[in-house]
């Protein structure tokens, strides 16, 4: 009689979460099940063991099934990932920890939400001067974005005398990070947020002042409003980019990073036209290796408590969705590692 254990079927592969469609018409899911092996379409692919990865907005969505941000299916989601390198490849040795940040992992090619993964080498970055691989993935996409968009800021001489500068959602990864690094860099830091529970947490981040979403306005305001911002960094997209435009002091600059409220912006010219604000967008995804290399240096200075205080929770890969659907219910303050050795 064959033993208990030669019935058993031996359980090969790796975990991931893998998002498919199970009928045409039917929407996107992501299950976690074992896999035999990731894809990337990069000829420079290099595989890691994922240690870290995090979830952000687009993983939220990818997550939970909503269409426009997997570009195939079935994939892997994840759009950040830090691990160790399993074989000598491209220029990076076996057991370097690197880092990549979007760069079309979670959207065009498997992603990080799993215990292996390919990099491309050309986004990929060893771990940077005093940070640990469990604070890169706590930085992650979001944490980039917010510091490219104080480089493009900075890049157009925005400095620290120009006067209050608005972030939006700043309860958000990209916002909070945003709140932090223009603080630490000495601006004079207006956080918008819809969570007044929030007020104490951005304020220790750096915040001159909290203020309500109200503050910006939540309805289309007047094509030109009051002046209120020498700059503003924006997640949410919509009428409150809309509204942050109107607002912006002649000469001035909104960096828009995200659609939060909406993909849509419901503006006029007249606040280009009749007071030369300009708008700058930022794209994380595609950042040159330059780029992200100097949005990493600004995020190394910032204090450690720091990233303690944006990422405060670890959750093991088996919680990922249930970690994406908090998000978008905006249960979830404060953004989430998730680590693949809970
Ligand atoms: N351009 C890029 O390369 C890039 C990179 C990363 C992220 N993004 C985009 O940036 C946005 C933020 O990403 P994230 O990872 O920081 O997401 P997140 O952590 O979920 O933060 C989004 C924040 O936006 C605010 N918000 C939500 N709904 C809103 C609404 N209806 N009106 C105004 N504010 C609203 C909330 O902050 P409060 O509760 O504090 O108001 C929320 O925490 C997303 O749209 C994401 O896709 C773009």
């Amino acid at each position: 009689m064959a033993d208990q254990a030669t019935k058993k079927r031996a359980v090969t592969g790796f975990p991931a979460w893998v998002v498919d469609k199970p009928l045409p018409d039917a929407r996107p899911e992501a299950i976690l099940r074992n896999i035999e092996s990731v894809a990337t379409p990069a000829p420079d692919g290099v595989e890691i063991d994922v240690d870290y990865t995090s979830i952000n907005f687009k993983d939220a969505l990818a997550l939970t099934g909503a269409s426009g941000v997997l570009r195939t299916l079935p994939l892997v989601a994840g759009i950040d990932a830090v691990g160790r390198v399993r074989e000598a490849a491209h220029g990076f040795e076996a057991g370097e920890t690197l880092v990549v940040t979007g760069a079309g992992l979670g959207e065009r090619f498997d992603g990080g939400l799993s215990a292996r993964t390919l990099l491309p080498a050309a986004s990929a970055l060893r771990l940077p001067d005093g940070i640990d691989a469990r604070t890169a993935a706590a930085v992650g996409t979001a944490g980039v974005t917010a510091a490219l968009a104080v480089r493009r800021l900075q890049a157009v001489g925005v400095d620290p005398s120009a006067g209050r500068i608005a972030v939006t959602g700043a309860g958000g990864g990209v916002g909070a990070f945003s709140v932090a690094l223009l603080a630490k860099l000495g601006y004079e830091v207006v956080a918008v947020t819809g969570r007044e529970r929030l007020i104490e947490h951005l304020t220790e981040l750096g915040a001159a002042e909290v203020v309500g979403r109200d503050a910006i306005g939540s309805e289309r305001g007047a094509p030109l409003q009051k002046a209120r911002w020498a700059a503003a960094i924006d997640s949410a997209g919509g009428v409150p980019l809309a509204n942050l435009l109107s607002q912006t002091a002649p000469g001035g600059y909104v960096a828009a990073c995200g659609l939060a409220a909406s993909a849509d912006l419901p503006t006029t010219v007249l606040p280009f036209i009749l007071r030369g604000v300009s708008l700058l967008g930022v794209n994380s995804v595609d950042a040159s290796r330059t780029s992200l290399e100097s949005a990493w240096d600004l995020i190394r200075t910032l204090d450690p408590s720091v990233f303690a205080a944006i990422a405060p929770r670890t959750e093991p890969l088996s919680r990922a969705v249930t970690v994406a659907r908090d998000l978008l219910a905006g249960k979830v303050d404060g953004r989430t590692v998730i680590t693949l050795h809970p």
